[in-house]
């Protein structure tokens, strides 16, 4: 996605200025843009608790572009343009004063007014911060006559997850944010919805004559959604340790993914009928059988001796809807696994048997998110001298040998999309609350189940094998 060629003035605001995600991912795409012109006017105004210069956190980003030489120029407009705000976020007073230095800057450097404060910082403040912003009078709306219209400056927030701890917090949140801000200007990010292949499902489904007519309960055995992950915890055990795969992977990226999977057509990819379409079919779902898994050694990394922190869970879902008729969906993830596999599979149902010789396989088609952008079709086909044999074969669409270009950094659309006013690849509230539901109800039959314990660089934890034979799934990895 590229912005438009209006080049929109940005007055960017970071809540958590100087953590991860500002350094590792908020500041390398801001400086990609800047790059690329897609923006020209901008201020940076970094906030937190600790003290710092706006270099000091420049400087440690500056690892994390990936590019191999660092463009002179435009570093130093990054750092001229740039600011750091100490604030309290639990101080009324500190966003007033932060409002006065966000309208000096936009003064100093003739800006109109646009901001998009990002809120990189835990969710517990969510709600405190999007109401001192109001009340220190930081957002501005645009006004809906049509004669202003354009000209009028926006205020937009984007929230990092987690989005609450369960149903009761994330509808919390929402009622909060809806308080001071409107559901147009809320901008919830999931990394995944960016990515390049996942942004390409619905088009894949939906303009393909061949695929969508068998998307159904009628030809699709099940559905599997694989987010199979090589790293462990990598120290964040006092985030993780209150998440497990479930709330920090299931909850989001493995249920959009399924929702974009299996919702029904929206009219259009833009503004809100895709997300409502994802909203309904989330609401539709219901579980069906689970099994939970902790790597060994887990324990001692989360220093935790009594943790029952799943760090990888299977859910088998049901769908209500006409569509899917309880076919069977199930969303897999796991941290410590032998390989990185993000995929989706849909498993087609066996053809019948109509000639003397019946293939061994039925067709799937493969949507591989990582290790690389690609797109496998399994068919079958006869084996070459022979006279009646069939074997499966593979059909396979790689992105980048077919396009011969590299795809943009999710953040860096993320941005984009937000100063563009796309919602699209954004989850709205109600998507946001249906998944809540769900993973609260997961959440009980958890603590009635056994946690099984896995190797750490397992393909996947040994006891899955028996579960999975008993659902009758084959995981496709
Ligand atoms: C994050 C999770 O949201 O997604 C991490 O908090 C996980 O635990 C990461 O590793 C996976 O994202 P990606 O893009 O690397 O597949």
């Amino acid at each position: 996605m590229v912005l438009n060629n209006k080049q929109e003035d940005v007055t960017f605001v970071i809540m958590g200025g100087s953590g991860d995600l500002t350094k590792r991912k908020i500041i390398p795409a801001i400086y990609n843009l800047i790059k690329e012109k897609k923006i020209n006017k901008f201020t940076l105004i970094l906030t937190g608790h600790t003290l710092f210069k706006s270099n000091q956190i420049l400087s440690k980003a500056k690892k994390f572009i990936k590019s191999k030489k660092i463009n002179k120029s435009v570093w130093t407009k990054l750092e001229n343009n740039s600011t750091y705000h100490q604030i309290d976020f639990n101080n009324q007073g500190d966003f007033i004063k932060l409002e006065r230095a966000i309208s000096r800057q936009e003064e100093k450097l003739k800006l109109k007014g646009n901001r998009l404060f990002y809120l990189a910082t835990y969710s517990q403040y969510y709600k405190i911060i999007a109401k001192y912003l109001k009340n220190a009078g930081s957002i501005r709306h645009k006004k809906k006559s049509k004669k202003t219209k354009s000209k009028e400056p926006w205020s937009r927030i984007a929230l990092e997850k987690p989005f609450g701890e369960d149903y009761s917090t994330a509808k919390a949140i929402n009622k909060a944010l809806k308080k001071s801000f409107t559901e147009q200007n809320i901008y919830r990010v999931d990394h995944y919805l960016e990515k390049e292949l996942v942004s390409n499902i619905a088009l894949l489904r939906f303009t393909n004559i061949i695929l969508e007519p068998l998307w159904n309960y009628n030809h699709v055995d099940h559905v599997q959604v694989i987010i199979d992950e090589d790293i462990d915890i990598q120290g964040r055990a006092a985030f993780y340790d209150s998440q497990g795969a479930i709330k920090d992977v299931i909850q989001n990226h493995a249920l959009q993914l399924l929702a974009l999977t299996c919702m029904d057509a929206p009219k259009s990819l833009k503004g809100n009928e895709i997300r409502n379409k994802k909203s309904n079919f989330l609401g539709s779902l219901e579980i069906d059988e689970s099994f939970f898994a902790q790597y060994q050694g887990y324990k001692k990394e989360a220093k935790n001796n009594n943790s029952s922190t799943d760090t990888f869970a299977v859910i088998k879902l049901k769908s209500k809807s006409r569509r899917w008729k309880n076919t069977p969906l199930y969303v897999r993830s796991g941290k410590a696994l032998k390989n990185k596999k993000t995929r989706i599979n849909i498993i087609f149902k066996r053809v019948k048997c109509l000639l003397d010789t019946c293939p061994r396989e039925p067709n799937h088609l493969s949507i591989n998110i990582h290790p690389k952008n690609e797109v496998h079709f399994h068919l079958n086909s006869k084996i070459p001298n022979s006279h009646d044999q069939v074997t499966p074969v593979k059909l396979t669409f790689k992105e980048d040998l077919h396009f011969g270009i590299n795809t943009i950094e999710s953040y860096q659309t993320i941005l984009t999309d937000m100063i563009e006013g796309d919602q699209s690849h954004f989850v709205n509230s109600d998507e946001i609350e249906h998944s809540w539901k769900l993973i609260d109800k997961i959440q009980k039959t958890k603590k009635k189940q056994k946690l099984h314990i896995y190797k750490k660089k397992a393909t996947e934890p040994k006891d899955l094998k028996q579960w999975s034979k008993q659902n009758k799934v084959d995981w496709i990895l």
